[in-house]
This record gives structure tokens, sequence and C-alpha cells, in this order.
């Protein structure tokens, strides 16, 4: 039995209040590249002091009694509400398969995880199951009149099993969840903040696919939008950029943790480029960059004091469901390795 228990929170559905009684007051839209004037200008999720708990109990418990290192891998797309009440938003495509998988590492790896997900993605081991793909029902068997798990998977299945209950009980597996890119700001700076205890022991690996754009919560209308609201049979929506946070972690939130980013392109030529300046704007350590059409085979790490480091799987490999993060991961911890050396020079 795991030593830490876990409550269950739902970010999907619109908070309660303000589902029933439009109270928020008017904000004005946050500025561009305005971190602060984001935080002051859109409200917590009223959850949050829950989470707060919960890291506060999984944190020091590693410290104190495990010693494990903690990886933060953020996973899955974020949601952009039109609504208050939502029934409409804009999404992008990410299931969460490289976040559930990279957490799966990690753990085996012997680091803790607090997996920050989108709520309803992909989760570490029961990503094997639960995909659309991977339908669970079709691992079963029935055998007179009872069901059971198909013999030719349970093998397969029991390895999978042992590595989920060992993540359970040793308490290695702390599951947050966020449905909105504001619930997705919110937690991500909590969590950064309850990590500076654990400096550069933490990792932070942000393979969530953040929005880009929203709607200011000041401008946000409080019911579905009717389809009268069009003008001649078309809808105007006007999205505000979300701030970029992530030179903040890094020179605010955090405390000597290790940064990981993801940069994710559709073109070739742009992918070097733009993982590059990403490293130059946020001063972190490691950019990961990947293509959406290639993700599964092939990532790029960019960092400023080495070689360009590619990892490509062979088509084989691909067909023998070989996951390229079984390779990431160790790359990534023998940087982790030598950043914790270096800080304790
Ligand atoms: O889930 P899968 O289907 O397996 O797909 C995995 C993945 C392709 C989503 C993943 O590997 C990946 O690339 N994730 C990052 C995608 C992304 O959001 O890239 P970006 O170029 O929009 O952002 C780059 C970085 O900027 C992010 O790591 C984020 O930390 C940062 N950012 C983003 C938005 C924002 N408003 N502020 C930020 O600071």
């Amino acid at each position: 039995m795991s030593p830490i228990s876990q409550k269950n929170f739902h970010t999907a559905n619109p908070e309660e209040a303000t589902a029933i009684d439009r109270s928020i007051p008017e904000f004005a839209a946050a500025q561009v590249s305005d971190e602060d004037d984001y935080f002051a200008n859109h409200k917590p999720p009223s959850y949050l002091p829950e989470i707060k708990q919960e890291l506060e109990e999984f944190v020091s418990y590693h410290k104190e009694t495990t010693g494990k290192r903690i990886a933060l891998v953020t996973s899955g797309g974020t949601t952009v509400p039109l609504e208050n009440n939502t029934v409409r938003f804009i999404d992008n495509f990410s299931a969460g398969t490289r976040g559930a998988t990279s957490a799966e590492y990690f753990l085996e790896n012997g680091y803790a995880v607090i997996f920050l997900h989108r709520e309803f993605s992909l989760l570490p081991y029961s990503r094997h199951y639960s995909h659309s793909t991977n339908c669970f029902l079709d691992y079963m068997t029935e055998s007179n009149g009872k069901i059971e798990i198909d013999p030719k998977f349970s093998d397969a299945m029991l390895q999978v099993y042992r590595k989920y209950k060992q993540a359970q009980d040793s308490s290695s597996l702390l599951l947050i969840p966020y449905t909105t890119v504001n619930q997705y700001l919110y937690t991500l700076k909590l969590i950064s903040e309850e990590l500076k205890v654990y400096g550069s022991k933490a990792v932070f690996y942000l393979a969530a696919a953040v929005s880009d754009f929203f709607i200011p919560e000041s401008r946000m209308p409080q019911h579905k939008i009717q389809s009268s609201a069009t003008q001649n049979g078309e809808l105007s929506i006007h999205l505000a950029q979300v701030p970029k946070f992530l030179s903040r972690l890094v020179d605010n939130w955090s405390s000597g943790a290790m940064i990981i980013s993801f940069k994710l392109e559709t073109d070739n030529n742009l992918l070097l480029k733009k993982a590059r300046s990403a490293l130059e704007r946020y001063h972190h350590q490691l950019v990961i960059g990947n293509l959406l059409q290639t993700r599964k085979k092939e990532v790029v790490f960019v960092s400023s004091d080495k070689e360009d480091h590619w990892i490509r799987l062979t088509d084989e490999e691909l067909k023998n469901g070989k996951m390229i993060e079984s390779e990431m991961i160790p790359a990534v911890i023998k940087l982790h390795d030598e950043w914790i050396k270096k800080a304790k020079i």
C-alpha cells in the first residue's frame, strides 16, 4: 500500500460557482509577454490549495525518506475555452504519448515523478491499454462464463502491472490534472515553487503542448455563443497571446532545477533554428526538438554547450514496439547527472 494517499481531482468541468453565477470581476485583458499581468487578471483554480497540500507531502516524503530525484513531466494539450460555461473550446492534437511514456522511463530509472497532465489524456502504464487503438476489452477473453485476460497478452500485461504497482506502492508517481491553459499555468507555477527545495535534484521535462493563444477571462462570454451572435453568417473570435512563461519559470519560479522544454515544428527547415532561439531566449538547459510527422521516430537534443544530438529509431525498432523515450530518458538522465555535479562545485 502506498504511504501517501492521493485524491481524484477533476478539471474538465467549469467551476461550479462561475457556472451558476458569473461573479468574476471584469479584468482587463492580459498584456502580451507580461506574466505578472496574467496572474493578476486570471483567477486561480479553486482546488489549488489541495494540490499544494499533496505536493508538499510528496516532495517532503521523497526529500526526507527516499532521497529520490524528482522529475516534473508535463503532458498533453491545453484547452482554450470559448465560453465560461464551456461547450466549445480550441484544442490541439497531443494525446500525451510522449509525456506518459517518458514518465514510465523516469520511474524505471529511480525517479519520483510529478505528472502534470491533461485530464483524460494518456497516463503512465494504463496508456498501454487505454488508447482507442488499444482498447482494454481487446485484451480480454471469455472462459466458462467468466472474463479473464487473454493468455496471449498476460505475460506482457504482468510486466506492465508490476511496474505500475511498484510506482504506486512506493508513492513515486503523483498525478495532477489540468484541462485549460489557465489551470496549467497556475499549477505549473505552484509545482515549480514547491520544488524549489529540491534544487538541482529536480528536472522539469515540459512536454505538454501549451496553447499560444487564448481568450482572456475578461472577454469570455458566460454562456454558449449563440448562432445569432454571428455577423453575415460568420463568427469572429479574437484571441490574445498567452505570455511566454518559460523565462519566468527559469528565472523566478524554480531554483537550480534542470529545465527541458520541447520544440514542436512541422517544417524540418525550421526545427533546429527555432530550438536554438528558444535556448537563447530562455537560457535553460536543453531543448528537445521534434517534428509533428516524425516525433515517434526521431528527436534532437539542442543545448548551449554540446553538439546537437539526434536520437533515431530504425523502422525495424518501431515495428517491434520500441519507444523512442526508452533512449531519450537515459540520455536526459546523463545530462541531469552532469547538472547535479556542476551544481555541487
Ligand atoms: O503527446 P504526443 O502526441 O506524444 O506529442 C508530443 C509533443 C509533440 C506534443 C511533444 O513532444 C512536444 O513537442 N511538446 C511541446 C509542444 C509545444 O508546445 O511546442 P511550442 O513550440 O508551442 O512551445 C515550446 C516551449 O515553449 C514549450 O515547452 C513551453 O514550455 C514554452 N511555452 C509555450 C507556450 C507558452 N505560452 N509559453 C511558453 O513558455
